[in-house]
C-alpha cells in the first residue's frame, strides 16, 4: 500500500482491507498497553477540512501524535484554498512540506484532484461520495463483536449516502451481505450500485435494495443508519424529514432482524434516526466505532507511508 492514495475502498483489495483492520486492532492493543511506538517520528500530515468534524479531526491529530508524527489542522479559513488558490497548487505546495495529506471535502472530485496533483499519499476523510475511514472503523467494531466479517449480514436503513457507498465498496470484498432500505428518491448512486453488485457477484455475497426497512433488516446481524441530512444538505431538511418517515431504528424494527443484532451509527446522531432505547442499549456499538476511528486512521497512514 506504500505510496497509494486512500480515496475509496473500491481501490483496495480484500487482503488490503483485512490487513488495515488487523493492523488497527494491533494498534489498539499497543495504545491500551501504553507501549511506546513512534514510527512517524519526523513525519507530518496536513489535514484539510472544508467541513466540520469532531471524530475525524480529533482521532487523527491524537493518533498521529501518538505515533510520533505531527498533524496540522487546516480549516477552510486557515489556508488560501477555495478563496485565493487552486486545489492543484495547494496540493503541490503541501506535498513539499508534508509526508501525507488528509482531506475532508465537499465534491469527491476535489479529493481526486488532490490525489492526482499531490506527490504524497492522500487520504479521503469524507467527500460527498465516500467515507472510507468510517467503514474501516465500522468493520473493525463488527469484527471485535462477532469475531469475523465473512458471512455477516449488514442492513442499512436510511439515506443512500457517502457512508453507505463506502460500506457497499468494502462489504462484498470481506464476504458481508448488504441489505439496503432507502426511500426511492434517496437510493445509492447508480455507479456505486453497479460496482458493488459486481463485487458481490464475484464474492458470492448478497446485495439487496428495497424501500421497505422491515424487509431490509430481515436476518441482519447489524443494523446501520446515519444522518438523514448530510453536511451541505441543510436546505433539504424539511423535505428529507418527511420522506424518511418510518425509517427510525427502534427495538420494534430489530424484532425482524437476527437475534444477535447490533446497532451502528457513524455519529453525529439525531434521535429521529434512532431512538434512545436502541442508541444507548447493549446492542449499540456506536462508541466502539467512534473509538476505532483513531486506530484505523493510524493504520492507514502507516501503511501508505510504508511504516
Ligand atoms: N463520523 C464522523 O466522521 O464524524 P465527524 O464528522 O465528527 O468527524
Ligand atoms: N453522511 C454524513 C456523515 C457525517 C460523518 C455527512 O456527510 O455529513
Amino acid at each position: 500500500m506504500k505510496g497509494k492514495n486512500f480515496l475509496t475502498l473500491f481501490d483496495y483489495s480484500s487482503d488490503e482491507i483485512q490487513k488495515l483492520i488487523d493492523r488497527s486492532i494491533e494498534l489498539k492493543v499497543k495504545m491500551k498497553n501504553e507501549e511506546q511506538y513512534k514510527p512517524l517520528d519526523g513525519k507530518s500530515m496536513a489535514m484539510i477540512f472544508q467541513k466540520r468534524s469532531t471524530r475525524t479531526r480529533v482521532s487523527t491529530e491524537t493518533g498521529i501524535t501518538y505515533l510520533g508524527g505531527h498533524a496540522l489542522f487546516l480549516g477552510s479559513d486557515d489556508i488560501q484554498l477555495g478563496k485565493n488558490e487552486s486545489l492543484k497548487d495547494t496540493a503541490i505546495v503541501l506535498s513539499r512540506f508534508n509526508s501525507i495529506i488528509l482531506a475532508r471535502v465537499f465534491a469527491h472530485s476535489d479529493v481526486l484532484t488532490l490525489g492526482t496533483e499531490g506527490t504524497v499519499p492522500v487520504i479521503n476523510a469524507l467527500s460527498d461520495k465516500y467515507h472510507p475511514l468510517q467503514t474501516l472503523a465500522d468493520f473493525m467494531a463488527i469484527k471485535e463483536r462477532f469475531g469475523k466479517l465473512e458471512g455477516i449480514t449488514l442492513a442499512w436503513v436510511g439515506d443512500g449516502n457517502n457512508v453507505l457507498h463506502s460500506i457497499m465498496a468494502a462489504g462484498p470484498k470481506v464476504g458481508m451481505n448488504i441489505r439496503i432500505a432507502t426511500p426511492k428518491a434517496y437510493r445509492p448512486l447508480d455507479d456505486v450500485i453497479e460496482m458493488s453488485r459486481k463485487e458481490a457477484e464475484k464474492n458470492g455475497t448478497e446485495l439487496f435494495i428495497t424501500s421497505d426497512p422491515l424487509e431490509a433488516v430481515k436476518g441482519a446481524n447489524v443494523i446501520v443508519t446515519d444522518t438523514w441530512i448530510s453536511m451541505g444538505q441543510d436546505d433539504e431538511k424539511e423535505q428529507r424529514l418527511k420522506e424518511f418517515k418510518g425509517y427510525q431504528v427502534t427495538m420494534e424494527m430489530g424484532k425482524h432482524a437476527s437475534d444477535d443484532w447490533v446497532f451502528m451509527h457513524c455519529l453525529p446522531r439525531k434521535p429521529y434516526e434512532v431512538d434512545d432505547e436502541v442508541f444507548y442499549s447493549d446492542r449499540s456499538i456506536v462508541f466502539d466505532e467512534a473509538e476505532n476511528r483513531m486506530y484505523t486512521v493510524m493504520a492507514v497512514a502507516l501503511e501508505l507511508l510504508g511504516k
